[in-house]
């Protein structure tokens, strides 16, 4: 199964003591359970109008995310979160982007429940009643608990199936382990900038034995852009959690507002320190898991590092540890190239596509990137966008608009090809100027185009692991007949 591997054991090179204890007693991994849970995750019959299955955002070719920015569930309903990859997610004790599941088992009959998502009432006896008298099911749960369909067995189930998405095994660990040639020299000096200048490691610790790349903590990187009005948006937050007779349920409620989500972590624990938190998430297989962050808003890897290396969106609750990192082109180059590296090679086909993919798109357009943002020669506060409203009279406004960066703001690097996003009308004029002095900037700007493939393309039998992920049946959203044939 897998390739060899065996989807019901520990992941190779992990400590025994941290992988035992992410496993809930008496719900260990077994082939029978995995192949129930294998088949609940690729069944659409669990949610309520039978269009959505676990595998419709969880998509096994675009490494169990999918590619959109938010997700798309029942009724065609669009959540105002991205569907993070469930491969790996094994590792984390806090599930989802504000952590506010302990393990696989709960958080997978969140989503069932989820009225965006697969829209089953509260009491989740629908997908029992709906599977209960399948005699394929009922043979299953019996093998697999000894009990018949039953709702906290279908999370079980999928829990264990999750638990056995293991891939960890990618070029980089690869060199890790001696394997002087499964990267290239951008890909192993991209880890030397990962560790250093970069400060990356701060937050994403990444090993073969913690092999996710996460502190499991979480922060403010500074997504948002505008920055919210955390002030506001907590005292309603809080409003609504005390007011609640299920703050369980209303902190889901809260992940899913279009407003109130942006307080991540603080709509679990209600602590000042979590305003605007969201977890590190993890690295592994982030060449085919694009878009990125917890609200899809960051298009490829090399926007990604555009925006750190700028210090995130201008706002005052980032944490300590961005700010501008004043990365060369080159370097910038050589940190998505390690980042690339981290996709386990049984996604070696796909990953290598998308970084054509997300190249050819780095070459027209980084909307992230601010060169003059990254070296500092424009400041935090020159980079905040006016308030779009004032009630004192105009003259606040003009001296706000005067402390906006604009196109010929002092300072702002002529050759760079960043865009100024900018709120004020006044400034809303000047854009269409701005964007084509930038257009024109462009071709002066360094070309991506001369960088080598980070990884060795792995073929052949590997690929061959992902078939077998794949059930028979044609609920599958992705037939893997049309693996590969699909481009973005
Ligand atoms: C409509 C799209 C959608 C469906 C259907 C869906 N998910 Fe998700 N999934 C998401 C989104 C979006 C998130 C992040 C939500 C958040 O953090 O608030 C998520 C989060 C997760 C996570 C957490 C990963 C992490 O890094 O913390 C796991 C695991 C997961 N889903 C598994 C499942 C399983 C199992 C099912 C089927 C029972 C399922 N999902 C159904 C969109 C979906
Ligand atoms: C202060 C902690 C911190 C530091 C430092 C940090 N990250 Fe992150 N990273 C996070 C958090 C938190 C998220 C999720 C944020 C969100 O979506 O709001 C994240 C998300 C990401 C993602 C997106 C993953 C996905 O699947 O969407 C990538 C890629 C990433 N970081 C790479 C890096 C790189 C490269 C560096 C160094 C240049 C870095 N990070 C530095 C905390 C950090």
């Amino acid at each position: 199964m897998l390739n060899g591997v065996d989807p019901v054991a520990k992941p190779a090179g992990v400590d025994a003591s941290y992988w035992n204890a992410l496993v809930p007693e008496g719900n260990e991994s077994t082939p029978e359970r995995f192949a129930l849970g294998k088949k609940l995750f690729f069944d659409r019959r669990l949610s309520s109008d039978g269009t959505v299955s676990c595998a419709t955002c969880h998509d096994v070719s675009r490494g169990f995310a999918d590619d959109r920015p938010t997700s798309e569930g029942v009724d065609g309903q669009l959540g105002v979160r991205n569907s993070p990859t469930a491969a790996c997610s094994a590792f984390f004790y806090r599930l989802f982007w504000d952590g506010r599941s302990p393990n696989l088992e709960h958080q997978a009959l969140q989503p069932i429940v989820n009225r965006r998502e697969m829209g089953r009432p509260l009491d989740s006896e629908g997908v029992v009643a709906e599977i209960a008298d399948d005699p394929e099911y009922k043979a299953m749960f019996q093998a697999a608990y000894g009990r018949d369909v039953n709702y906290a067995d279908v999370g079980n189930a999928l829990a264990v199936f999750e638990r056995g998405l293991n891939f960890t095994d990618n070029p980089f660990f690869r060199y890790l382990r001696g394997d002087e040639n499964a990267i290239s020299a951008d890909a192993k000096e991209g880890w030397k900038i990962f560790n250093d200048r970069g400060r990356c490691v701060s937050c994403h610790q990444i090993s073969p034995s913690n092999p996710v790349g996460t502190n499991h903590k979480f922060h403010n990187i500074g997504v948002d852009d505008p920055a919210p009005d955390f002030a506001t948006l907590a005292k309603r937050a809080a409003t609504a959690l005390n007011e609640s007779s299920l703050p369980e349920r209303t902190t889901e409620e809260l992940a899913f507002d279009p407003e109130l989500n942006k307080l991540g972590r603080f709509n679990v624990t209600e602590l000042a320190n979590d305003v605007g938190g969201f977890r590190t998430q993890q690295l592994l297989n982030v060449g085919v898991t694009a878009p990125y962050m917890r609200d899809g808003s960051i298009a490829t890897l090399w926007d990604v590092v555009d925006h750190y290396n700028k210090g995130g969106e201008p706002s005052l609750a980032h944490d300590g540890g961005i700010e501008p990192l004043n990365l060369s082109e080159r370097q910038v180059e050589q940190l998505v190239a390690f980042l690339f590296s981290l996709t386990d090679v049984r996604f070696g086909a796909e990953n290598a596509r998308e970084f054509e993919r997300q190249r050819a798109v780095a070459t027209q357009r980084r909307p992230e990137r601010d060169d003059a943002a990254a070296s500092r020669r424009t400041l935090l506060f020159e980079r905040f966008a006016p308030p779009e409203k004032t009630n004192v009279a105009n003259e606040k406004d003009e001296t706000a608009v005067e402390l906006t960066p604009t196109g010929d703001a002092p300072g702002k690097n002529v050759g760079s090809i960043s865009e100024t996003k900018t709120t004020s009308a006044s400034e809303r004029e000047l854009e269409g100027a701005e964007k084509e002095t930038d257009a024109a900037n462009v071709e002066n700007a360094e070309s991506p185009t001369e960088l080598e493939a980070p990884f060795e393309i792995e073929t052949g039998d590997d690929e061959d692991a992902l078939f077998l992920l794949v059930p028979d049946e044609e609920e599958s959203t992705q037939p893997i007949e049309t693996k590969g044939e699909k481009s973005r």
